[in-house]
């Protein structure tokens, strides 16, 4: 005879029912706050809703396969669960109440005969498991976390290179993942724009923020394969609201224009994710005679970020991530060359000298901008399997690839940075795996004061030329 044991637990938390809603219904989250879950996967592609699939891999070794089958928005979903140990019926009912939300959730559990004689203390067993749930769950929908420190275990780790260096990898990740709190934060009604969005990195913080309900706006150069991206991004999260514009970044011209586009629109921007990036070798140069690791990777964030400085202050919260790389830990500035004239060119170097730039002015700009609430942070994503390091760096993607991330796990800490709560407590720091890391690691690559008074005024030297040729070019 089998046996069926009833779980009802009941938990309320100070959140609006649509967060509340939008957080639990995507199932797949659920290995954020159930301390047996290892792993949550949706099976399906769009909004959740009606016949969403989920797989749920528990840590002890066995996977369930959850299915929606009744569905009411921000009331009540029914699920049924196979595995080869049980089967179930979880139903979660949602209401408002005058503290915020209530949530029952009342699974079913079906045991066959042979399992279920095994052990009498099944009950109890499952009674503790479903208390230890909610209260996981409870703390999610809480949010009250603190943001990670940086400890001095990470930067002496970062300073004996290996062990930095494995960080780095897809270990480094999973290893990383254990310590992390759940991200129970809404986006919806916040602007996010992406650059960079048609592949690898971007594209999945891009889906990610999507999934979490902004409004995004992505930024790639080629028409055909951004509007692609945006209605891939759109088929896989329902979310709608994605737009596309187009620019080539690495020209001050087409970044004058986006900001210029985006500024007519006068709406807030929450967050604007820094990430168009790409490796040059041999040194060349754009149309507008700049070398192009220098304006793609540097004078471009810094003049988009610039230009919208109006909208973030708009938000009153906004958020700016920086999408850095762990090479610019071998470089200093030299705002002497910032165009790598001099000397032996190499891609490398020039690429991390830009990130290192970049690094700079995080900094500066969360110091100049804190009084707006803009919170400016940078951000490492560890060797990330994307079509950019396969072309850029063949041989290391060969011997790597292995060991390689996903562009998800890569832009997990983008979208942490641009959306959880705790990480808008803190401000002009280079995170990986949403840990503090320090931005320098040799003391040989430190700037100086004047160091950085003379980037920003060669930035501003630039800002006030690419304004110029606009104006030119408007009146001509
Ligand atoms: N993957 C890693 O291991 C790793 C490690 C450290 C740092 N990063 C950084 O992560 C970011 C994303 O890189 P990824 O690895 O995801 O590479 P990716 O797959 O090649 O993505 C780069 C993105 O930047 C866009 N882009 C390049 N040049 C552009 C331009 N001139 N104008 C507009 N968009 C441009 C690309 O557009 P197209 O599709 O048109 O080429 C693409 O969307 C970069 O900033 C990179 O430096 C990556």
């Amino acid at each position: 005879m089998s046996r069926k044991i009833t779980l009802d637990e009941t938990i309320e938390v100070a959140r609006p029912l649509h967060e509340v809603f939008a957080y639990v219904s995507e199932f797949s989250r659920i290995e954020q706050w159930d301390p047996a879950v290892a792993r949550g996967t949706r099976l399906t592609p769009g909004a959740p809703g009606l016949g969403s699939e989920y797989r749920i891999d528990m840590k002890a070794g066995f996977s369930l396969h959850y299915r929606v089958v009744e569905w009411e928005a921000e009331r009540r979903m029914l699920m049924t669960v196979d595995s080869r140990l049980f089967t179930a019926r979880e139903e979660i009912l949602f209401s408002a109440t005058a503290r915020g939300t209530r949530l029952r959730y009342i699974a079913t559990f079906d045991f066959p005969a042979p399992l279920a004689a095994m052990s009498r203390t099944f009950p109890s067993v499952m009674d503790r498991v479903g208390k230890s749930t909610m209260e996981g769950l409870q703390r999610a929908l809480e949010d009250n976390f603190e943001p990670p420190r940086e400890s001095s275990a990470t930067a002496l780790a970062d300073r004996l290179l290996l062990p930095g260096l494995c960080r780095f990898t897809r270990l480094g990740y999973r290893a990383a993942r254990k310590r992390w709190k759940p991200v129970s934060a809404w986006l919806g009604g916040r602007h996010a724009l992406v650059t960079g969005a048609t592949s690898g990195i971007g594209f999945a913080a891009a889906r990610e923020l999507a999934a979490l309900g902004a409004r995004v706006t992505i930024v790639g150069r080629d028409p055909a394969k951004t509007e692609h991206a945006a209605r891939a991004i759109r088929a896989s999260t329902g979310n709608l609201q994605v737009a596309f514009d187009i620019a080539d970044l690495s020209l001050m011209a087409d970044v004058n224009a986006l900001a210029d586009r985006l500024l007519a629109t006068g709406e807030p921007l929450d967050i604007l994710v820094n990430n168009a990036g790409a490796l040059f070798n041999p040194r060349q140069l754009t149309a507008e005679g700049l070398e192009k690791s220098f304006a793609l990777l540097l004078l471009s964030p810094w003049l988009l970020t610039e230009r919208l400085h109006p909208l973030l202050a708009r938000a009153g919260s906004a958020r700016v991530v920086n999408v850095l790389s762990g090479g610019m830990y071998s470089q200093r500035i030299d705002v002497d060359d910032l165009q790598s004239r001099n000397g032996r060119y190499s891609g490398s170097a020039a690429y991390a000298r830009a990130k290192r730039g970049l690094m700079i002015l995080t900094e500066e700009w969360a110091e100049k901008w804190r009084d707006d609430g803009i919170v400016v942070n940078a951000m490492h994503p560890g060797w990330a399997d994307t079509p950019g390091v396969e072309s850029a760096l063949p041989a290391f993607y060969r011997s790597t690839r292995a060991a390689l991330r996903s562009p998800e796990e890569g832009a997990d800490t983008i979208v942490w940075l641009g959306a959880a709560t705790e990480a808008g407590k803190v401000s002009g720091k280079f995170w990986l795996d949403r840990e503090q890391h320090p931005s320098h690691v040799f003391r040989h690559t430190r700037e100086t004061p004047e160091d950085r008074r003379r980037l920003l005024e060669a930035l501003g030297g630039y800002l006030t030329s690419t304004r110029t040729a606009r104006r030119s070019r408007r009146q001509a």
